[in-house]
């Protein structure tokens, strides 16, 4: 690994022991992945923040938040002295959202901890968006920008949707990232890596955020961590499609690049997509491959009866917000039923002022922020059977919490929460 003068530097000692820190583990990543050289970042993404009782008590133990940002975000076995962050780094999401921490099954007495880690991350420079969206709330890097992410649905949409360039981030990395400015120079940072790998062809219409989802569910399948190339779109994806989409193919496969032909910004032709590259093997998307997605998306479920509707994975945009309150308005969650919505922070606030979240409430649902059923194990008591608009979500759910999904648009979904009947169907 070279280093410039700046960077052997700080690597020395220069800026003090958690800089020190922070270099020696991005020097050991590097080399590890066979990066030649670090680059520039102004733009992290990840997760610093204590939220578990493990951490509580690491904290208690070990001498405050500087311990858990030492060990947890450095890996580094002596705690030092956390500087103020040199590089612009926004919050993922949580695993719980402080606000409903009593529906998620948390502690008082872990909130209070977690407020306390609040202020410090804060007072350290952190932005705290909270959400696996940050794109949706004030990150959003430029076409080009080298940037340090974690969250899997959030690095597809960075590199593939804005032409920003990163890799998928661990804790580590991205606290080290933070403090230096730096981080290894390999996959998603250099050109070659970004061309196509795979090329798919549409046969079928591809338009509803849920179309959105299971096209992105069979991509991931097929290529898993390859660069696809879709042709034969007929109309330009919105936000949450493209969020919806990514999501699936991060989490069938393990996607974080691909390029819609004639939508993306490194895509303008089938020809720019590939590069000097010929496609490995192409795929064709018709109406077979999409009900296999549809029928494994929906492979746990068996019940008709719905416990709970969870919405925003990824966390919801306010126009999908807008769509289930008026889906919702006037309507009632079914005694036997629950809906809980995730957006990040700054949406809800919005949504609050338009009058969706008290259109919401009103109905029974819950606005909710910050985290979601997966990253919290959370859902209301007693749930065995969920219903969801999110391919990433009934993709991990049944896993994680060991119950059936059914996979469906957020009309149906809506539907589900008020009558408390999965009524959807493969259209
Ligand atoms: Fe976000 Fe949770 Fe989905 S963190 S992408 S809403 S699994």
């Amino acid at each position: 690994m070279k280093l410039n003068d700046d960077e052997q530097a700080m690597y020395d000692g220069r800026d003090g022991p958690a800089v020190q820190r922070a270099m020696d583990l991005l020097v050991r990543y590097g080399e590890a992945l066979g990066a030649e050289r670090l680059v520039d970042t102004h733009n992290v993404c990840g997760t610093i923040s204590a939220t578990t009782p493990f951490m509580r008590d690491f904290a208690q133990q070990k001498g405050g938040m500087d311990a858990v940002f030492s060990e947890f975000n450095l890996d580094s076995d002596d705690v030092v002295a956390i500087p103020p962050m040199k590089t612009f780094t926004s919050h993922l999401q949580l695993g719980f959202d402080p606000a409903h921490a009593e529906q998620m099954g948390i502690s008082e007495e872990v909130v209070q901890f977690y407020r306390k880690g609040e202020g410090y991350i804060a007072g350290h420079g952190v932005q705290l968006m909270n959400t696996c969206t940050p794109y949706q709330v004030g990150n959003i890097p430029t076409r080009g920008e080298h940037c340090a992410w974690m969250e899997s649905s959030a690095v597809v949409y960075c590199n593939a949707v804005l032409g920003a360039r990163t890799n998928t981030e661990g804790r580590e990395s991205t606290g080290a990232a933070s403090l230096t400015g730096k981080i290894p120079y390999w996959g998603y940072h250099l050109d070659e890596n970004r061309l196509g790998t795979h090329h798919v062809a549409l046969d079928v219409e591809v338009s509803s955020t849920s179309d959105w989802g299971l096209l992105g569910y069979f991509i991931g399948e097929q290529v898993q961590d390859k660069v696809p190339v879709v042709s034969g779109l007929t109309a330009v994806p919105n936000l949450a499609r493209l969020k919806h989409f990514g999501a699936a193919a991060a989490s069938s496969g393990g996607v974080e690049m691909y390029h819609l032909v004639g939508t993306t910004p490194e895509a303008l032709t089938v020809e720019q997509a590939f590069g000097r590259k010929r496609a490995m093997a192409t795929l064709r998307y018709g109406e077979a491959e999409r009900r296999r997605a549809y029928e494994q998306l929906n492979h746990t479920a068996r019940d008709h009866d719905v416990d709970y509707v969870m919405l925003g994975c990824p966390h919801y945009t306010i126009e999908q917000i807008w769509e289930a309150a008026r889906l919702l308005e006037g309507r009632k969650v079914h005694e036997n039923s629950a809906l809980w919505i995730f957006t990040p922070s700054a949406i809800k606030a919005l949504a609050d002022r338009n009058g969706y979240t008290r259109i919401i409430e009103d109905a029974g649902g819950l606005l909710m922020t910050d985290s979601c059923s997966a990253m919290s194990r959370a859902a209301p008591k007693g749930t065995k059977v969920v219903a969801l608009d999110s391919a990433k979500q009934a993709h991990y759910l049944p896993a994680i919490l060991g119950v059936q999904a059914w996979f469906g648009s957020t009309a149906e979904c809506i539907d589900a929460a008020c009558t408390g009947r999965w009524k959807g169907a493969y259209a």
